[in-house]
């Protein structure tokens, strides 16, 4: 990770004349003088890519650029990559949201195959017939299918979960915390078990800043108790340190749960952890498997596609639910965010100044 502020940073790589525009397009201006291992994953991304944007190239590459963005910085995200296009000039984008494809690319490849095995790119397509393609699965072209079924997005199945009892009953009390010129404050609230509380708001309103305190990593100000909880945290920013295979890895971590036959039934079959790896479904599965009464879960979906966000989602909900625990899920995909919400818990405010938590 690179030291020294933000402001120090693009001045340095700048070359192509463009960085008040940049600057100004993906909202930076509020972080500016922090340091780059204070920013939020939001503002992170948003620095990564004003640092490819401000700088002379013939060809510029994004993959994912998306990832961690709010809906509000994903189109300023977008437009600001827009803004690169000139005549002589080329983008190339990897995406996943498909909203953001269709504000931003004018040909779309399409790349299929078997996750883990090997991929196919197909000739680019125009926006809609690429996304088309994507949603239907078969290349008309070259007529091929390549999944059996289209996508669907099929909102909350609410099955009969009416009849759960909840037994449990944990409280936090209001808090503040100041990290440097950011200010939140957490207006105090509870949570029972089998519930599901999934946390919305704008990039840099403190929602890892909160979780971190209820996972014990941060201590809010003014020493105020917290209560002992038993969590499982996945943090936002995965940094795998591990160097043996993903079965090693569970073994060593989640030896239990890697055994259990519900455990398997419930999370390690549906997230088809035993085919691929990929880092995020890893992570997820270890936060899973470890015994917890709470569990803590920042970001589950960047970096999946949309298919797999839909298996990602169904599998939380029904670990918690058959475990009777306790999720709290930062998430910027509404249609995961519906899916699982039980309670939904806003923050407002200024993002990256001063915000406020509300239950
Ligand atoms: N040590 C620090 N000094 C100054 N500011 C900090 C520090 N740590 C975090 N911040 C700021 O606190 C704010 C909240 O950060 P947090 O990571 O909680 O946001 P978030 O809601 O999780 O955002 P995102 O959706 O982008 O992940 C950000 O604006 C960040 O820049
Ligand atoms: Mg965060």
């Amino acid at each position: 990770m690179t030291q020294g502020s933000v402001r120090a940073m693009l001045e340095r790589k700048h070359e192509a004349g463009n960085l008040v525009e940049i600057v100004d397009t993906l909202d930076l201006k509020n972080v500016m003088d922090r340091n780059i291992e204070d920013l939020s994953g939001g503002e992170l991304q948003r620095f990564a890519i004003a640092l490819v944007c401000i700088q002379n190239a013939d060809i510029y590459m994004f993959d994912e650029p998306s990832s961690y963005l709010d809906v509000k910085q994903r189109l300023n995200a977008a437009a600001a990559i827009r803004s690169l296009l000139r005549a002589e000039k080329y983008v190339i984008v990897v995406e996943h949201d498909l909203a953001v494809l269709d504000y931003l690319s004018d040909f779309i490849c399409v790349l299929y195959g078997v996750p883990g095995a090997y991929g196919v790119v197909t000739m680019p397509f125009s926006c809609r017939e690429g996304i088309n393609i994507f949603l239907d699965g078969f290349v008309p072209t070259e007529n091929l299918r390549f999944r059996e079924a289209g996508l669907v997005f099929k909102v909350s199945d609410s099955a009969n979960e009416d009849e759960i009892k909840r037994l449990a009953h944990y409280n936090y009390p209001n808090m503040v915390k100041e990290l440097g010129s950011f200010r939140l404050e957490v207006v105090g609230g509870g949570f029972t078990d089998s519930e599901i509380i999934v946390m919305l708001g704008e990039n840099g309103t403190g929602k890892t800043t909160f979780i971190r305190m209820l996972a014990g990593r941060l201590e809010p100000d003014g020493g105020d108790e917290l209560p002992v909880l038993n969590v499982s945290y996945k943090p936002q920013k995965i940094s795998p340190k591990s160097s043996g295979t993903v079965r090693m890895l569970l073994h060593a971590k989640i030896r239990e749960a890697y055994i259990h036959p519900q455990f398997n039934t419930d999370v390690m079959k549906p997230l088809e952890i035993d085919k691929l790896m990929d880092q995020e479904r890893v992570a997820i599965a270890l936060c899973l498997g470890k015994p917890a009464d709470v569990y803590l879960i920042d970001e589950p979906s960047a970096y999946l596609d949309s298919e797999q966000r839909l298996h990602a989602a169904k599998v939380i909900r029904r670990f918690i639910l058959h475990a009777k625990k306790t999720a709290f899920i930062v998430e910027h995909d509404f249609i995961m965010a519906t899916y699982m919400a039980d309670r939904v818990v806003v923050f407002e405010g200024t993002p990256s100044v001063t915000t406020k938590c509300n239950t």
